[in-house]
């Protein structure tokens, strides 16, 4: 069966309204079509490459290894808890934004059923995400673009530490909707954070976040969450990999430092959970 939210998506050349066009194919009025990949997803990056970094197959098998564990599950609770409000009805829909392995989305779905779309830039996520949601339409999309969902379609945006495009955001949301946004806050994974060369993890100030997102959306609440992780040294190897520094990370000198860890590293996760909310557009 077809996953519901297909009814939310518009194609990405010409930004019609898309039907299932075939086995395993959507197309639009215009000729447009798309085959889904052998995994399920759809990949609807068109025209010029985009000039973002896709994570690689490197960086998603390590946050398929780590989120597998576990070790953030209590950040997948949260992130479901505070978008379950927003998802009411029969017509509940969420976006997940740069979904990565899928496993937040998973977590979401399983605490409040709803039409869901996965969107990531790299295709080795995607790989992943359709497994693990494959009642959802995982596409491959750059965030950067016009998204290729309807206007008014979502409930819930969800960004778990993935770009945001505020305006974007805000044309897919419903009025009533919520965007819920992870970012690290200052002293995230700080105990590994130089000893494994990862740097990147910029925290963003709360401030700043706002701000990037003030001319669409006003903040509803905050939520921080502190995690105390006792992280065996492969765990610590993936988190390493799986972040920003994962795209340049010397494999073999990440290596020998994981090689020299104890049993158990003490690590604390320091996370800041925003919920949003569309701002009134003046009426015309
Ligand atoms: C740090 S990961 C987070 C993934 C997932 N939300 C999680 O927390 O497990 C950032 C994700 O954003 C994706 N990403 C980066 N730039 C993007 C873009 N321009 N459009 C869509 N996704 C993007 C990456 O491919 C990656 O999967
Ligand atoms: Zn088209």
């Amino acid at each position: 069966m077809l996953p519901d939210a297909l009814r939310l998506l518009l194609c990405p050349v010409c930004r019609n309204g898309l039907m299932p066009g075939g086995d395993h194919r959507l197309a639009c009025p215009s000729g447009h079509s798309f085959d889904a990949a052998r995994q399920g997803y759809f990949n609807f990056l068109v025209g010029k490459g985009t000039v973002f970094e896709a994570d690689t197959a490197a960086m998603v098998a390590a946050r398929f290894d780590f989120l597998s564990r576990g070790h953030y599950q209590p950040l997948a609770d949260t992130v479901a808890e505070l978008a379950t409000p927003a998802l009411v009805g029969p017509e509940a829909a969420v976006l997940d934004a740069g979904t990565g392995t899928g496993h937040y989305l998973k977590r979401l779905l399983a605490a409040a059923p709803a039409s869901a779309i996965g969107l990531d830039i790299s295709k080795f996520a995607l790989r992943r995400a359709a497994r693990m949601n494959p009642d959802a339409v995982n596409l491959v999309s750059d965030v950067w673009q016009p998204l290729p969902v309807k206007d008014d379609a979502v409930d819930v945006v969800t960004v778990v530490f993935a770009p945001r495009n505020a305006a974007e955001f805000a044309r897919v949301l419903r009025p009533a909707g919520r965007l819920v946004v992870v970012t690290p806050r200052s002293g995230h994974l700080a105990e590994v954070a130089g000893k494994t060369g990862m740097l990147g993890i910029e925290p963003a100030k709360e401030e700043r976040l706002a701000a990037s997102l003030d001319a669409h959306f006003e903040q509803h609440s905050v939520r921080e969450l502190d995690l105390a992780l006792g992280l065996e040294p492969a765990d610590v190897g993936n988190l390493a990999l799986m972040g920003p520094a994962g795209h340049h990370l010397d494999r073999s000198a990440l290596e020998a430092i994981i090689a020299g860890l104890p049993p158990v590293t003490k690590v604390s996760a320091r996370f800041r959970i925003s919920v949003f909310e569309p701002r009134k557009q003046p009426s015309a």
